[in-house]
């Protein structure tokens, strides 16, 4: 990086410390992952330089022969990948992917239905401010008590509700989905089924997760997640997809653009290439398999300690902690989590009274310290600094209703949390132990 050392010394400077934060932490967030290094020099070539609205064959700007290789071949591999007909490349992210779908194939006004944001689901699908909320309107399923989908109950809701378009999959569900009873469910009540799969496509290609290929119309991913690519998103159409409506893959393409973007970011399309090419090795496999392997053996080390886990396990990448028992709000533990050098997010948690901004639980997760070369052997290690950490911030409760106290209490809380002094000791435990295991 001299160029930007010489003529953005600021920048420079803090991508640096970011690359050191990421070394020196447990990065646990769900989401994130650490692309490969090929992935990331593709990022970073010529390839951010050029304008290419439009699709391979039919662009509106010259000089696009190499750019419609690459974005052809970024196609393919994910045809071949997912064995699917059709597949978009160019939403620029997880976001503007499900409002392709949404544009492509439903009227203004019509229904969707997805899981609740309080029951793991995405803001895309259906927030009163969001897009999936704006132009159309929406219902939601929840899980049943156990914390895991209820099929039945499902069934009757859509059979009720009557939506347009049924969507499963999830940002905050740690059970396998049931995409077979989703596709009958779906066939039923006669409308599309788009699986979003984007926490969990890594696994699919790995074998270790059930595909909706063979139930659902459309599925769309996000390509930086368990598929550790750079940021962005694949739409793909299914055979089922294409026998329901053969326009589908026109109707995506016209909802990208002039729907929704101009120029795709071909830099970007260049790197899902190259993830597609990765995830489609054995190696990747096995990389798939030890995420799971590792989010169990995390599961039975929490469990072991007394944290209640959301459906009570895991099948896939992440974990939900509900701490209401253990007397912590979940904003709490994931400062006091941070300063201990582990990295995740606080989480909604189904049954749960606080604001989002104050949930009670948190959510974590392997992809990223699977990459990093972590084993299970690892995770009772793991487990411990989560029990040691949060024993520390134990009775930090946040009132749900009264904002003035709960400001008050979290101000206080975070001077006591930035002063604690175990906290700031297991920091360092791992981070000597984190910086064993290299960045890609
Ligand atoms: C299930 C699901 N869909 C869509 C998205 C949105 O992706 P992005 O943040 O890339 O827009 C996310 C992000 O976390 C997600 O979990």
């Amino acid at each position: 990086m001299q160029h930007l050392k010489k003529t953005d010394p600021q920048i420079y400077k803090l991508v640096k410390q970011e690359e050191k934060r990421q070394k020196e932490v447990l990065e646990m967030i769900a989401s994130e992952n650490y692309a490969s290094s090929a992935v990331i020099e593709a990022l970073g070539t010529v390839l951010t330089n050029k304008y290419s609205e439009g699709f391979p064959g039919k662009r509106y700007y010259q000089g696009n022969a190499n750019i419609d290789d690459i974005e052809s071949l970024a196609q393919s591999r994910a045809q071949k990948l997912f064995g699917v007909p059709y597949v978009n490349v160019q939403a620029l992210s997880g976001a503007p992917a499900n409002s392709a779908v949404y544009f492509a194939v439903l009227k203004n006004g019509e229904k969707l239905m997805g899981l609740a944001l309080t029951s793991g689901g995405h803001i895309t699908h259906g927030h009163k401010l969001g897009l999936s909320g704006r132009l159309f309107t929406f219902a939601h399923y929840t899980l049943g008590r156990d914390g895991t989908l209820d099929y039945d109950e499902i069934e009757k809701q859509v059979l009720k509700e009557k939506p347009a378009l049924l969507i499963c999959g999830y940002t905050a569900y740690p059970r396998k989905i049931n995409f077979k009873r989703f596709g009958d469910i779906a066939d039923k009540a006669g409308c599309y089924l788009m699986a979003d799969v984007s926490h969990i496509t890594g696994l699919i290609v790995s074998g270790v997760h059930p595909s909706p290929v063979p139930y659902a119309h459309i599925i769309t991913t996000t390509t930086h997640k368990t598929l550790r690519g750079p940021r962005g998103a694949l739409i793909l159409v299914t055979a089922k997809g294409l026998k329901k409506n053969p326009d589908l893959p026109k109707n995506i393409e016209t909802a990208i653009i002039p729907g929704l973007q101009g120029g795709p970011h071909d830099n970007q399309t260049a790197a899902i290439a190259v993830a597609l090419k990765e995830a489609a090795t054995p190696k990747f496999k096995k990389y798939g398999e030890q995420i799971v392997v590792n989010a169990k053996a995390l599961a039975e080390g929490l469990r072991s300690y007394g944290f209640e886990l959301v459906s009570g396990g895991t099948d896939n990448h992440l974990i939900l902690i509900d701490l209401r028992n253990k007397k912590v709000n979940g904003r709490i533990a994931a400062i006091a989590l941070e300063k201990a050098g582990i990295v995740l997010n606080y989480n909604g948690v189904p049954g749960d009274n606080m604001p989002p901004l104050y949930s009670s639980g948190i959510r974590l997760g392997t992809p990223a310290i699977t990459t990093r070369g972590l084993k299970e052997r690892d995770m009772k290690r793991v487990a411990t600094w989560y029990n040691d950490a949060i024993a520390e911030v134990e009775g930090m409760e946040l009132p749900a209703e009264d904002k003035v106290k709960r400001s008050e209490l979290m101000k206080k809380y975070r001077v006591e949390i930035a002063k604690n002094r175990k906290l700031a000791a297991i920091g360092k435990e791992v981070k000597a132990f984190a910086s064993k295991f290299p960045l890609p």
